[in-house]
């Protein structure tokens, strides 16, 4: 007789790290409502739950940030996170008014931009044929195009992105921001703050200068407003971006057969990474605390409850996605969670979406094929974002 072991789940846990898919399937079937007694939260896993509350502002606020981690959870979140961390009317004020600067027009037109910042990545790594995909190529890309869209000049992006990186990195193990982040981030603050100002006196052509042109009832943004959005930006655009490339990477590699359309077509680059999204997303869960009692699956939740939203397993939820474990780019993927949903809707979906497809179609351009070593890859961990530190590749030039 095989024993079962009893469910349990903490994203603090290595062995989730490493695969957290086979515990979310226990979730889903048997405590779609779990509730952590130690670290004091429920987790929805779920894809309608997880959808249902995205949707919910006014029962599920984002004020307390949307991390467990100690270091981020809190009333001040909104410092680094600006309106990630905000409910409305304070979200909506401020997302409008970003809205009319950060538009989809603007995105577009970045496209020369990113295949530019790319190739200058790439044609180094190529010509030595092995390298480390996320330490030399998908690393960089994310936070440089970060900086040409807010107006970060080329001579100091390399330090814009090494300090970013030291305001990011955790210790293994810790949950509290070392000192070199707190230093780090203050720097960086100081240098925003100082492009800020630059673009108060002269008309520049960025995201930055556009984003002081624009108000909503006749209120602008302050100087820390749009700090703390370029902090933002920082926060959600740039692991996440990096993970995202990498793990496509890595699940291409993993699945020749697949792999095969993408490196046939270049069209199908969009499959292959609208695939990875749903099948191993960067943003595994994102935090809410609720604001009034709700009831979820016959559970009755206090207000001012933490609850987790598993975006991880919604993905592989088999109410929507049929055979949700295998990876198959022929599969319907519009209803993929990645990007969250309602009103804190990802701001730079189409971004991410756009530098992962010029970014792998650029690549695959180069190559015939490439190998994964194995037994080099690390993996992160964090209980934020799922993906790998190092993935070394050798590739075949075409
Ligand atoms: C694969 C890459 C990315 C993933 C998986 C991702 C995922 C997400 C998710 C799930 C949310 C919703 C958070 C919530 O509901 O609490 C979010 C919000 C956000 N993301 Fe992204 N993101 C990515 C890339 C980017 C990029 C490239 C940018 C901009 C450069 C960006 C900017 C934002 C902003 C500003 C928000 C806050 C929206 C709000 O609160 O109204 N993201 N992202």
């Amino acid at each position: 007789m095989t024993t079962v072991a009893p469910l349990a789940y903490s994203p603090y846990d290595y062995a989730i790290h490493e695969d957290p898919y086979p515990t979310y399937a226990r979730l889903r079937a048997e405590a779609p409502v779990f509730y952590n007694e130690q670290l004091d939260f429920f987790a929805y896993s779920r894809h309608a739950d997880v959808l249902a509350a995205f949707r919910d502002v006014d029962r599920y606020s984002n004020a307390f940030g949307v991390s467990l981690d100690p270091a981020s959870f809190g009333p001040d979140a909104h410092r680094a996170m600006s309106f990630l961390a905000m409910d409305p009317p304070r979200h909506t004020r401020i997302r409008s008014i970003v809205g009319k600067s950060f538009t989809p027009r603007r995105v577009a037109a970045m496209e020369g931009d990113i295949r530019r910042l790319a190739r200058a990545h790439l044609e180094p790594v190529l010509e030595r044929g092995s390298f480390d995909f996320i330490g030399d190529f998908a690393g960089l890309l994310p936070m440089d195009v970060i900086s040409q869209l807010v107006g970060v000049p080329p001579s100091d992006r390399a330090e814009v992105r090494r300090l970013a990186d030291v305001v990011m990195h955790r210790e293994e193990g810790m949950d509290d921001i070392p000192q070199a982040g707190l230093d780090a981030a203050l720097t960086l603050a100081d240098y925003y703050a100082e492009m800020v100002a630059a673009r108060r006196r002269d008309e520049h052509d960025d995201l930055t200068w556009s984003l002081l042109q624009h108000e909503v009832g006749g209120q602008g943004l302050t100087d820390d407003e749009v700090i703390s959005f370029l902090f933002l930006l920082v926060v959600a655009g740039n692991e996440t971006t990096t993970k995202l490339l990498g793990n496509t990477w890595y699940w291409g590699w993993r699945h020749p057969d697949q792999l095969a359309r993408p490196m046939a077509d270049r069209t199908r680059v969009t499959d292959w990474v609208e695939e990875t999204l749903r099948f191993d997303t960067s943003t595994q869960m994102l935090l809410r605390v609720t604001r009034v009692p709700v009831r979820v699956q016959e559970v009755e939740i206090d207000a001012d409850r933490r609850v987790l939203l598993l975006l991880g397993s919604a993905n592989r939820d088999d109410a929507v996605f049929p055979e949700p474990d295998a990876y198959d780019l022929d599969r319907d993927t519009k209803d993929l969670i990645s990007f969250g949903g309602g009103r804190h809707f990802c701001m730079g979906a189409a971004l991410a979406r756009l530098e992962a497809r010029v970014a792998l179609s650029e690549l695959l351009d180069r190559v015939k094929g490439y190998d994964v070593d194995e037994a080099g890859l690390v993996r992160v961990h964090s209980i934020n974002v799922r993906g790998l530190a190092a993935l070394p590749t050798t590739v075949t030039p075409r």
